[in-house]
């Protein structure tokens, strides 16, 4: 028996679990895949949109997985905490492959950054996402205007949320508090704002695309913005995403050759009830509020591009008011009890997933995803780094199996202060999101909060 610990069930470990069980260099493996929360999935179930239901289904495909007869889910079992560190780990497992992902936020360090109103967008998303650590945490969208800092897909994600009306989402597994804080949302204008150009944008086509299809939403781009960027104007040599990128905001920017074009499925002549508004080119400098009354606005220096893919700024400033600010500038990893740390880069040093310390190999340590990448990549980009750090640790196998484990992992976990839920509470608390979903009469809803969640993992264990 060759006994691995997965440390976390989003892609990357449910991947690297499939790459150990779906081989046959080392037949007789058994892999733990260990969870801090109660529930698997990781970000498919914690980030992905609740309105992106056909990208949310993929858990189908990771679940099949976990229920092989060789892979073993156990959830809340947090690996750092007292008891279960990195040693503890090696005396109950040969390997263990740290798949932890990367989810403290990048900060802006500008001033006014921490006043009432300004969130990070990882904290917005936990909350729509019903995250139990999120579970105190309220939204109130009074706000007129909002400020989304950013243009990547999660950006993307979070101003389509605000600009969403909540019937559109009732039928999503979203939990009550957010639905509810959507459906008395006064959200009017939404913005998402970047600091380089329309040609620069991490967003991706099919993301950028929806938001011109928002029921009651105009979405607003400033065809002087756009013609900023020597790539807009010439988008020949642009990889192929960008280019595409450029040609839905160029269709809604020639719509009305002003500085408003619209989009939206409003009936001509009304007026929609939100406005989108794409703006470029504007990078913070500083939030202007204070500890009273929250954020007022957010003041932005005007930017033009250097030639070399980035830009400079200009010493124009322009502010746009609001009342909410999601900073969505990007997530970042944090530091592994007992493992080595880039802090630049917010990873752990590794070569093809071997865990490196000064250089060397640490024996039977590995990552992958995105506490070995960084925070970039969709769901199927895993996959290949999951499989190249399995076929790592399938190398080392031999030489990691001389060891003779004697305690049973569940045991052993318990010993060290866990209480796993193990495959059987996951399905008790599937159970428990369906059945709390007919009763308010939407489909499956989920439980939004740790107490919810570990007694119908209780409950659901002792029926399933
Ligand atoms: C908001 C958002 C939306 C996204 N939407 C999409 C999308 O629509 N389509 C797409 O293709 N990609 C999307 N992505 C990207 C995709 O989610 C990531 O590529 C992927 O989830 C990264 O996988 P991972 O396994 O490295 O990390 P995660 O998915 O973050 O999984 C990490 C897991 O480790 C667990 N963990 C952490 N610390 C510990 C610990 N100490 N002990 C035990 N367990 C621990 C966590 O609970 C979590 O379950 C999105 C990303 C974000 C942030
Ligand atoms: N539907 C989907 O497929 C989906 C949905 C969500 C997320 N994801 C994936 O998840 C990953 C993470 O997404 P993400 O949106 O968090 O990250 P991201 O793609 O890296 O985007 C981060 C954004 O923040 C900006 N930014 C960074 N620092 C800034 C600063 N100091 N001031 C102003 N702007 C700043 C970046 O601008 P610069 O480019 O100028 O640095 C960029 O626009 C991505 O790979 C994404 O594709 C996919």
């Amino acid at each position: 028996m060759f006994r691995v610990a997965v440390i976390g069930s989003g892609p990357s470990g449910v991947y690297t679990a499939q790459s150990l069980v779906e081989q046959e260099t080392v037949p007789d493996i058994e892999v733990y895949v260990l969870d801090r929360l109660p529930c698997p999935y990781g970000l498919v179930r914690y980030g992905v949109a609740p309105d992106h239901e056909k990208i949310k289904s993929l858990q189908n495909n990771l679940r099949t997985v976990l229920e092989h007869p060789r892979v073993h889910f156990l959830g809340n079992v947090e690996v750092g905490a007292p008891g279960l560190g990195l040693k503890e780990l090696r005396e109950i497992f040969h390997a263990v492959v740290f798949c932890v992902g990367a989810a403290a936020d990048r900060q802006l360090g500008i001033p006014g950054e921490d006043l009432p109103g300004s969130h990070p967008a990882t904290g917005f998303v936990s909350w729509y996402s019903a995250h139990p650590d999120a579970a105190a945490t309220r939204f109130s969208l009074a706000a007129r205007s909002a400020i989304v800092i950013g243009v990547g897909n999660v950006a993307v994600d979070v101003a389509r949320i605000l600009s969403r009306g909540a019937a559109q989402l009732t039928t999503t597994d979203m939990p009550q508090g957010p639905l509810g804080a959507l459906a008395d949302s006064r959200v009017e204008d939404v913005w998402m704002v970047g600091r380089r150009g329309p040609s620069q944008a991490k967003f991706t086509t099919k993301e950028l695309r929806e938001l011109g299809s928002l029921p009651g939403t105009e979405v607003l781009v400033r065809p002087k913005e756009l013609a900023l960027d020597p790539a807009y104007r010439e988008p020949g040599d642009l990889p192929a995403v960008r280019r595409r990128n450029i040609e839905v905001l160029r269709g809604w920017a020639e719509r009305d050759g002003t500085e408003r074009a619209v989009a939206g499925t409003t009936a001509a002549g009304a007026t929609p009830p939100r406005r989108l508004h794409l703006r470029f080119f504007l990078r913070p400098v500083a939030m202007i509020g204070d500890a009273a009354t929250g954020v007022r606005a957010v003041r932005f220096e005007r930017t033009v591009p250097d030639g070399l893919g980035g830009v400079t700024g200009t010493g124009e400033y322009e502010d746009i008011q609001g009342q909410l600010v999601l900073r969505s500038v990007g997530y970042r990893g944090t530091p592994q009890p007992g493992l080595p740390f880039d802090e630049a880069t917010g990873t752990v040093p590794h070569r093809a997933g071997r865990v490196l310390r000064n250089d060397a190999a640490h024996p039977g340590v590995y990552v992958a995803g995105w506490i070995k990448r960084g925070p970039t990549g969709v769901i199927g980009t895993n996959r290949p780094c999951a499989k190249e750090t399995a076929a790592s640790l399938l190398d080392d196998a031999a030489a990691l199996a001389e060891r003779t484990l004697t305690e049973d992992p569940v045991s052993a976990l318990i010993r060290a202060g866990q209480q796993p839920v193990p495959w059987t509470g996951w399905l008790g608390i599937e159970a428990a999101e369906a059945a709390w979903g007919r009763r308010l009469g939407r489909g499956t809803v989920k439980l939004p909060d740790w107490a919810g969640l570990l007694e119908a993992a209780r409950t659901g264990a002792e029926v399933v």
